[in-house]
């Protein structure tokens, strides 16, 4: 057997604040994603103590104010996928589209609609639409009126939002994920928490209660899903990033365990087992807070262990190495800062390059949660060079997504891993989260695009997309 079940989800994924542009339109209300600055500039402003969400366009830019207008391409970006063979479309639904402040009780129709019309297109080429109901894109009213997930307040938010969506659409759409890389306001809790600065993010009580917020809005979402079907499936989503220790040390040994438990799996270990992790009191006090602390009813316990996720979805692309003996020079990463690994090449933009990584932690993940698990991301980001003839020659992202599925193939066939798909990230050309930037490009298709915003949107096939398509084609058993 060399190739991957037949079932198997291939695809591709994005997320609506990086490619819908129309951050305006048909009633749309602003999301935090919509005024944070484009850019190199932007984890720095975000990070300022004086950012406090407002919107400044005469400093800054806001490239995901038109993204890849994907709202108005959306057919033409759909059949695309169709071509190369797309059996799932991971994307996610602009929770501002559906309630521009996130706390009216009616939701707004043309929304709903836009979300309609591209379920049915998916479905029209036989691809499952797969949605992430929150990707880094909540209601900038829940932030500036509610102070961001420290509050308890958005679980019923964001539960009257999840019931909307999943009442409409579940007939049509089986896979759902909860909350994007929930694990990253473990490093950056603007993008998912709405929290910075100016809102509280340096004490990390809040962080941990918007974690539970979070939880049990999950759950909630969860229980609703499967009380309309249970057939439903509903994942997490986390960042994973398998993590070494930099040699046989035991403190780095150790040091490298809690940094596994805490990054990787206190997120993933509540949603998925429905209880915290034994290791929680420990993780918040090195973070000086306790769990003590936080507001924690015996009902949002209960609805914890009742309503466990279905599936484990996670983004992976790159390890990281911990090393607490020696001086390092620190490598860059997504939302992870580690040392740089010797063993490894690395992105333009300093993310480590490690397929064997993801084979170890396929594995890890199976067999900590005995779930099925999704890869919803994985990809590199690079700086394409369009030829005159629209052609992008992109064998280094060849060469990065061979070597990952093989790596995944490698986990499936012979290590009995239960994989659902494959959906590396940013299918088509989209605006970077981190950067803000157009330029760190991840998709089998070129949008003309610059960083400025100029070019004429047009869309073309990388080497990359054809090469995908014989991929998805063979089942993974070509991957010359
Ligand atoms: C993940 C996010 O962190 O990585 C995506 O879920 C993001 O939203 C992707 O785009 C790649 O990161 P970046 O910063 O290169 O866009």
């Amino acid at each position: 057997m060399t190739k991957f079940p037949k079932g198997f989800l291939w695809g591709g994924a994005t997320a609506a604040n990086q490619l819908e542009g129309a951050f305006d339109a048909d009633g749309k209300g602003l999301s935090v994603a919509d005024v944070m600055p484009g850019g190199k500039v932007r984890m720095q402003v975000l990070a300022s103590n004086d950012f406090d969400w407002t919107l400044d366009n005469e400093k800054y830019t806001y490239p995901n104010h038109r993204g890849i207008d994907h709202y108005h391409h959306y057919k033409e970006d759909i059949a695309l996928f169709a071509e190369m063979g797309f059996k799932a479309y991971r994307f996610s639904i602009a929770w501002s589209r559906i309630f521009p402040n996130g706390d009216e009780t009616e939701p707004n129709e043309a929304g709903l609609a836009f979300y309609d019309n591209l379920i049915n297109e998916c479905v029209k080429h036989g691809i499952e639409p797969v949605i992430t109901i929150s990707h880094y894109e909540m209601p900038l009213g829940l932030v500036k009126n509610y102070g961001g997930w420290k509050n308890r307040a958005l679980i019923d938010f964001y539960e009257n939002y999840a019931r909307v969506i999943l009442t409409r659409f579940h007939d049509r759409v089986k896979y759902w994920m909860t909350f994007n890389e929930i694990n990253s306001a473990n490093a950056f809790p603007a993008l998912s928490q709405g929290l910075v600065a100016s809102n509280g993010a340096g004490d990390f009580t809040n962080i941990a209660q918007a974690w539970h917020n979070q939880f049990v809005a999950s759950a909630k979402a969860v229980k609703i899903a499967h009380a309309l079907d249970p057939e439903v499936k509903v994942g997490c989503m986390i960042i994973y990033a398998t993590t070494y220790a930099m040699d046989s040390d035991p403190k780095n040994q150790l040091a490298n365990l809690q940094q596994n438990q805490e990054f990787n799996y206190y997120c993933g270990d509540v949603q998925a087992l429905g209880h915290y992790p034994s290791f929680t009191e420990r993780f918040l006090k090195k973070h000086g807070t306790s769990f003590e602390k936080l507001e924690v009813t015996d009902e949002d316990l209960a609805l914890l262990a009742e309503n466990p996720v279905d599936y484990i979805g996670f983004s992976y692309y790159m390890s990281g190495v911990t090393d607490v003996t020696h001086e390092h020079e620190a490598g860059a990463g997504n939302m992870i800062a580690g040392v740089k690994n010797p063993f490894l090449e690395e992105s333009e933009w300093g993310w480590q390059i490690d397929p064997e990584g993801l084979r170890v932690g396929l594995n890890e993940l199976y067999g900590r949660y005995r779930k099925p698990l999704f890869i919803v991301e994985n990809g590199l980001g690079a700086k394409d060079v369009k030829e005159a003839d629209g052609s992008v020659h992109d064998g280094y992202r060849i060469d990065y997504l061979r070597r990952h599925i093989a790596a995944m193939k490698a986990a499936v066939l012979e290590d009995g891993v239960d994989l659902m798909g494959y959906t590396p990230w940013g299918c088509i050309d989209l605006v970077s989260a981190s950067t803000g930037e157009m330029s760190k490009r991840y998709g089998f298709i070129y949008v003309d695009l610059d960083d400025a915003g100029k070019g004429t949107l047009a869309r073309s096939k990388k080497d990359s997309f054809g090469w995908y398509q014989k991929v998805i084609a063979s089942r993974g058993e070509d991957l010359d």
